[in-house]
């Protein structure tokens, strides 16, 4: 079966007409995965959606794919955003595709490798402060408010428009919606995007609502501590957040859905993400991975009841991340020389034969 991407496949929910171009990189559709391992493990019934596996490695494509075709319509040129990485590699993929130019805004040393190379190869113009995402994020609001630039954060509506339909692709697989979703929070958009999701969804379909359970890094998180946190410091850096602009849509969506708020610790997350690939082969990036990490500690502190059907989302690829890979779990291969009696001989002793 062929897929055209969200504003085709999912136009009848989405604010699109005629006028609309019809953008796509083929975005959406993405797997949704049993961990068979790990719900055993853990006594529940977990899938992971791989949003990783869109078009440039994350969950953003789903609103930046709107919030650029948008731009567009309205006759814009230019697209601007603030970003921890991910964001920016979207957009400057999708203002690349739809022939605009693309500013971005990001922390300077605090975005990940594989997200700088994307922004660079996609033809972004690249700003890099001496400061965090928060202070990036209200420079180009800023910008935006005098300037003929359309900003693309999540602030803009057709980002959470176009990221609701991953709420709506986990119902349309599972035949209803999860008893739990879990999802990392950063700037607090997406949480608020699959809420919005499984209500429209809910009204149309009667697929029911999950309980939004969200997980922030330990040294960024404002949620939690209802407070804003003006250093926030973790190494998931995409969600090296303090200020969230989805603060209060983030606190509707938990307080409906009868959900939770909790924090994760950085050892936490690797231990997560470390166990996500070796268990199950599904590499995702540190940040993802807080919601595995998240799972975890809910079932242990009994907040998340055994026997539940939970989705985790998976915001990105591991892909994009490889530093924090090698760091954490060293390559070290075995170096021999090219003997091939010795070469076998050593693989066979790895074999246990
Ligand atoms: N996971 C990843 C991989 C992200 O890149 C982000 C956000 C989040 C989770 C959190 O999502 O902000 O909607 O709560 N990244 C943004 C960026 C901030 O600039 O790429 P959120």
């Amino acid at each position: 079966m062929s897929w055209d991407g969200l504003i085709k496949e999912y136009g009848e929910n989405l604010p699109v007409s005629g006028q609309t171009p019809g953008l796509t990189l083929h975005e959406g559709n993405t797997p949704l995965i049993k961990l068979e391992t790990l719900s055993k493990e853990w006594g529940i019934d977990l899938h992971v959606k791989v949003e990783g596996a869109n078009p440039t490695g994350s969950f953003k494509d789903r609103g930046m794919v709107l919030a650029v075709a948008k731009a567009v319509e309205e006759g814009s040129s230019t697209v601007i955003c603030a970003s921890t990485g991910n964001t920016s590699a979207s957009a400057a993929a999708y203002a690349a595709r739809a022939g605009l130019k693309c500013i971005v805004v990001i922390p300077e040393g605090k975005i990940a490798q594989g997200k700088l190379a994307q922004a660079v190869m996609y033809g972004a113009e690249i700003v890099s402060i001496e400061g965090n995402f928060d202070q990036a994020l209200e420079i180009v609001r800023d910008l935006s408010r005098t300037e003929a630039v359309t900003l693309v954060n999540s602030v803009n509506p057709y980002r959470l428009e176009g990221q609701k339909t991953a709420a709506f692709e986990v119902v349309d697989t599972l035949g209803s919606a999860p008893d739990i979703l879990a999802i990392p929070v950063g700037n607090a958009g997406n949480i608020s995007a699959y809420w919005k999701g499984f209500k429209e969804y809910d009204g149309k379909k009667q697929s029911g609502l999950p309980r939004m359970f969200g997980f922030e890094a330990s040294g960024a998180a404002p949620l939690v501590h209802d407070r804003v946190i003006e250093q926030p410091e973790t190494l998931a850096t995409a969600i090296r957040i303090g200020n969230p602009a989805s603060w209060s849509l983030a606190v509707d969506a938990l307080k409906e859905s009868n959900g939770h708020i909790n924090e994760v610790t950085d050892e936490e997350i690797i231990e997560a993400y470390q166990l996500l690939a070796k268990t199950e082969g599904i590499f995702a990036e540190p940040a993802s991975c807080a919601s595995i990490a998240g799972i975890r500690k809910s079932i242990q502190s009994g907040v998340l009841p055994k026997g539940s059907k939970v989705v985790a989302v998976l915001t990105g690829n591991g892909l994009k991340d490889p530093q924090t890979a090698i760091e954490y779990s060293p390559v070290i291969p075995a170096k021999l020389p090219n003997d091939r009696e010795a070469v076998k001989d050593y693989i066979k002793g790895t074999m246990g034969v």
